[in-house]
């Protein structure tokens, strides 16, 4: 029997690494211009630093960790997200001590346990930024547009919508959720039994049901914008006027509920309908209570994430093809002894700053020019018995079907005016 991957998670092939590159290039480049810094966390953490962050009652902990127990009995958790990580490291390095605020971004695998489906897997690639020290709905504004920023540079921004929403602060929420549970009860016949039980345990998700008797009664339920006291009210008009200041354009969106339980006030959704079910192509909100409730000196907070793999299908719909591997030149030969040679020409190539193939196994010439035709290589070197007496190869223009021969010492060169 042949060995296979685990479901859910996926190899990514040297063909499409290449698209992969360019995304991460320009997320890079982008941050780093808003003052990001990269930040490497570990893959594993404590189970409950995720029990506490993301929320007991949310799908992610309850249903979707890989969870182990470890040599010594602890219990440990693949992460399902980056956020839990990059606070536990900002406490544990106290870096609000270093700079009023920090501002990090990190990549990395992902593992969620969930049903797979087209753009939904249990291990998955996100990048994502994480804005500490400041409340002022500005940094709400500017983290957002330095996403909306992104997405432009990288030729997605015209299909994708945002969607923002704010949750308010902790004590706007107490009197929304009395609404929303008093309005659910006069309905709970009609809802679906999960709806039912998140009635008791936790009513704000019934929003994010996907079930059709469910939708029917989430469209009647009253708006959180709604309910949002004066000082919620302002930071979100504040956000609101930023993004129209900055022309990035948005809907509301007040059923953003979000799988996590840490957010505070702004919450946003980058959405697609390229990508059936699996929608979200990046998300996050405002955490500012996060920080304080995992032991650090309170400090607001802000981020998102975006999910690669989702990414890559929409960029693969815009930009099909054009994103393979490249390589330079292709030095094929004919006999054991021009083999050889030939070995050597590829060596001082690639020692030259050039992106060469070579097949050792190949028999016939013919089949040799396919496979450079195929990478679609610049230039070919060819080399047999007749040039290596010579002490020269061949060199064929594969775009202009020209060839010339050339003496073997001056490959060296050759690499030189390639390269520059
Ligand atoms: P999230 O909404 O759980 O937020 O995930 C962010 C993004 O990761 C989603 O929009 C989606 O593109 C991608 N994603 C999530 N689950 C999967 C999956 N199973 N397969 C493929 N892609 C997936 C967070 O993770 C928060 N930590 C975001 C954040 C950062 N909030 C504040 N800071």
């Amino acid at each position: 029997m042949k060995t296979r991957s685990i479901r859910g998670f996926k190899d990514i092939l040297p063909d499409t690494i290449k698209r992969w590159h360019h995304i991460e290039n320009v997320a890079k480049e982008t941050f780093e211009r808003y003052g990001y810094g990269e930040i490497r966390i570990p893959e594993i953490e404590f189970t409950n630093l995720f029990a506490r962050s993301i929320g007991t009652t949310t799908d992610i902990v309850k249903k979707e960790m890989y969870t182990f127990t470890d040599l010594d009995g602890s219990s440990i958790t693949l992460r399902p997200e980056g956020t839990a990580g990059v606070v536990r490291a900002f406490i544990e390095h106290s870096m609000h001590l270093k700079s009023p605020v920090t501002k990090l971004y990190y990549t990395g695998t992902m593992f969620r346990h969930e049903r797979p489906q087209k753009g939904r897997y249990r291990g998955f690639n996100q990048i994502g930024a994480e804005y500490f020290g400041s409340a002022v709905p500005y940094a709400d504004v500017e983290i957002i547009s330095m996403l909306w920023n992104f997405l432009k540079k990288i030729g997605l921004s015209q299909k994708l919508q945002l969607e923002i929403s704010s949750l308010g602060d902790e004590s706007s929420r107490p009197a929304y959720m009395e609404l929303l549970v008093e309005y659910f009860t006069s309905h709970a016949d009609a809802l679906c039994p999960d709806c039912r039980r998140r009635l008791e345990t936790n009513p704000l998700r019934i929003l994010d049901c996907k079930k059709e008797a469910c939708t029917q009664i989430v469209n009647g339920a009253p708006s959180i914008l709604d309910s949002l006291r004066a000082e919620s009210r302002e930071h979100f008009d504040t956000v609101k006027n930023g993004l129209t200041l900055l022309s990035i354009p948005f809907v509301l969106n007040p059923r953003i509920v979000r799988g996590l339980d840490y957010y505070t006030r702004t919450v946003f959704e980058i959405t697609t309908d390229q990508l059936g079910a699996q929608n979200s192509v990046a998300a996050g909100g405002r955490y500012d209570g996060l920080v304080e409730n995992l032991g650090g000196v309170s400090t607001p907070a802000i981020g998102f994430a975006l999910g690669m793999e989702r990414l890559i299908l929409l960029h693969e719909i815009q930009f099909p093809g054009g994103f393979s591997k490249e390589i330079d030149a292709f030095v094929a030969h004919i006999g054991d002894q021009p083999r050889q040679k030939a070995f050597m020409i590829a060596h001082i190539l690639r020692e030259n700053g050039m992106r060469v193939e070579i097949d050792y196994e190949a028999k016939s010439l013919k089949s040799q020019l396919k496979r450079a035709n195929k990478l679609g290589v610049k230039l070919t070197l060819i080399i047999g018995e007749d040039e290596l007496k010579k002490g020269t190869v061949i060199i064929r223009d594969m775009e202009l079907s020209e060839e010339k021969e050339m003496d073997i010492e001056r490959v060296k060169d050759l690499a030189f005016e390639f390269s520059s």
